[in-house]
This record gives C-alpha cells, sequence and structure tokens, in this order.
C-alpha cells in the first residue's frame, strides 16, 4: 500500500503472489484505502507469471520478498525489464544473522548467500546491503 500510494497518477503496481487466502486479506484492506485502481495482482508461481509478462513492459522499481531459492531467477528475469537508474529491493538478505562464517545450515540461507555476493560483484547493478530489519539489498541498474 505504501508503494501504491507513492506512484504517480499513471502508475501501476503488478504483484506476484500464489497465496489466495493472504492475497484476499490484502486486496480488503487495498481497496478499503481506496488503491484498487492501481493495484494488479496475478495469482500464482511467481516464476511461471515473470516468464508471461508482457512483451515491452517495463518496471521503474521492484521489491522482492517470495520464495528465497527464487531471488535469484527473479532477479535475473526483472533486470532486463527495469529502467536505467530504476531500482530492485530485495527484503531478508541478512537472514537473520544466520549467514556469517561456517557452513549456512538451510537452502534459503545458501540462496541468499550466493545471490548478496553475486550482487556485489554483478557489474549491471550498484548495490549497499542496508542494515534495516532483516536486511534490504538496495540495487541500482547501471
Ligand atoms: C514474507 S511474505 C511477503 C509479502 C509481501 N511482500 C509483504 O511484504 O506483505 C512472502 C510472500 O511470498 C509468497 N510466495 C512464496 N513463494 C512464492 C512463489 N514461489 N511464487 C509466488 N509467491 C510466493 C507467499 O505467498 C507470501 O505471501
Amino acid at each position: 500500500m505504501c508503494i501504491a500510494r507513492a506512484l504517480p497518477p499513471a502508475g501501476r503496481l503488478i504483484c506476484l503472489d500464489q497465496n489466495q487466502a493472504w492475497t484476499d486479506i490484502a486486496r480488503k484492506y487495498w481497496t478499503q484505502a481506496g488503491l484498487q485502481d492501481r493495484i494488479e495482482l496475478r495469482l500464482g508461481q511467481a516464476i511461471p507469471a515473470l516468464r508471461k509478462l508482457e512483451p515491452g513492459l517495463t518496471f521503474d522499481f521492484v521489491f522482492i520478498d517470495a520464495a528465497k531459492t527464487e531471488y535469484d531467477a527473479y532477479y535475473e528475469l526483472l533486470l532486463p525489464r527495469v529502467r536505467l537508474n530504476g531500482l530492485i529491493l530485495f527484503d531478508n538478505m541478512l537472514w537473520g544473522g544466520r549467514l556469517r562464517g561456517e557452513a549456512i545450515a538451510d537452502a534459503d540461507g545458501r540462496a541468499l548467500d550466493v545471490l548478496n555476493q553475486k550482487l556485489a560483484d554483478d557489474p549491471r547493478v550498484e548495490c549497499v546491503l542496508l542494515p534495516i530489519a532483516d536486511g534490504i539489498q538496495l540495487c541500482r541498474k547501471r
């Protein structure tokens, strides 16, 4: 709702999520807030939905916060559609402080650790890992 409220008049927010029950609750509140005309929900698995995005559709801003092991796939599918100087944010990139040193115990944590390292060296973007909440990677497309 914060993102939708910040949009200019013709702005559009496309949301991908696979959970009908949770997004029904979300829809109730964004409708109450009068934001229903700015938010489009595409219900289903994120990767197939990203592959089906309309040709030519581009984004100024992307917020990624779904399956951790799929973050890199979301990134690669979305980056070509992000405009120059557009932003991609990833949530949970500090993974509760569990990414330190020794072998990382879970697949989600390992995927986030690999992605953090990839982003740090990725010439296509300029990134900073913000120590806010559970860690936000803020990436600007070069
Ligand atoms: C932590 S919640 C974040 C929701 C939203 N970003 C927010 O801040 O309110 C993670 C969401 O990712 C969705 N999700 C998890 N795996 C997914 C997938 N493979 N495809 C689409 N959505 C997925 C879940 O249904 C859940 O609503």
